[in-house]
């Protein structure tokens, strides 16, 4: 022995939250209440609306529609050219709006060139709107009496659910002001008694403002944009985004390598909020379809 010691530098390495596999679990949970439904006459069923090519959208649909087949949800694909119209999609809406058979309509976004979302949104019947978009259903959830969460802040909820964070109390952090994400995490993350900041492309001195995060929720779109030195040490991080590096490799707006060596549990990319998202829509579709079986009531009137 001699009388110098060698400095030990301690890296401890944040637990990886696995959406894949808390998204799995959630998906096998709700297994028997599919089962349920279809023995008092119901066949809980999707309809999934894909105007135009785009592939990742292609690619969204599938894994959407496998996903309902996994635990026993039905599933109706319409599928319609990038060329279709504002009214066309009008058409199909109110087809599926008045189908007693369809529990939950999805539209895939973004739709084509030309078409007016918000108005095909708001033509989704709000009880039928499992994406939780439509203006009923986001003001639900900001009145406090949500109906569908959109699937995405759900997920990051559940993850964080499952992760036992303690949010009460907590200092969060989300990056990000979309209407769809960034807006929907933080009423959440409100409503779950977090003190929520929520930041965006104007906020001055984003690190000071991340620094401070207990629970650091990313939703801009922007690769690895979270950099280590951005996080407090302990952090709960959550990577929402989903972006494509021009190598192919699929990356989020966190720098994972850097930040897990910072933060004590951290969301992947892929593998992470993505999964959770389909396993929210399975669970809002089974909401809707428990809906219609308690508004028929006793009269066994068909689906
Ligand atoms: N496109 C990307 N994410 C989503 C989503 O969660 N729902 C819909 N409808 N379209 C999307």
């Amino acid at each position: 022995m001699t009388g110098t010691r060698a400095r030990q530098v301690i890296v401890t390495a944040a637990s990886v939250i696995d959406g894949k596999a808390i998204a799995a679990q959630v998906r096998a949970d709700l297994i028997p209440d599919v089962t349920a439904l279809r023995d008092a006459g119901i066949i809980t069923t999707l309809a999934v609306v894909l105007a135009g090519d785009d592939p990742a959208s292609q690619v969204y649909v599938r894994n959407k529609v496998r996903a309902c087949e996994e635990v026993g949800i039905a599933s109706r694909r319409v599928l319609l050219p990038s060329a279709t119209t504002t009214a066309e999609l009008l058409h199909v809406i109110a087809e599926l709006n008045a189908d007693a058979t369809v529990h939950g309509i999805l539209v895939q976004l973004p739709l084509p060139r030309g078409v007016d979302t918000d108005t095909v949104i708001d033509a989704i019947a709000p009880e039928k709107d499992v994406d939780g978009f439509h203006p009923e259903n986001v003001g639900r959830l900001m009145a406090g009496r949500p109906r569908f969460v959109s699937c995405t802040p759900a997920g990051v909820m559940r993850l964080l659910a499952e992760t036992r964070v303690v949010l009460s109390g907590a200092t969060a952090v989300v990056l990000g002001r979309s209407r769809t994400v960034g807006q929907p995490v933080a009423a959440l993350l409100t409503a779950a008694d977090a003190t929520v900041t929520v930041c965006h492309s104007r906020t001055r001195d984003l690190g000071a403002v991340t620094r401070t995060a207990d629970v650091l929720v990313a939703a801009v779109g922007r690769p690895g944009l979270v950099k280590a030195d951005m996080v407090k040490p302990g952090a709960v991080v959550i990577d929402v985004g989903i972006n494509r590096l021009e190598s192919g490799a699929l990356v989020g707006d966190v720098d994972y390598a850097g930040v897990s060596a910072v933060a004590s549990a951290i969301t992947p990319v892929p593998g992470g909020v993505g999964p959770m998202t389909i396993a929210m829509l399975l669970q809002n579709t089974i909401l809707a379809a428990k809906a219609r079986l308690s508004s028929r009531g006793d009269r066994g009137a068909p689906q």
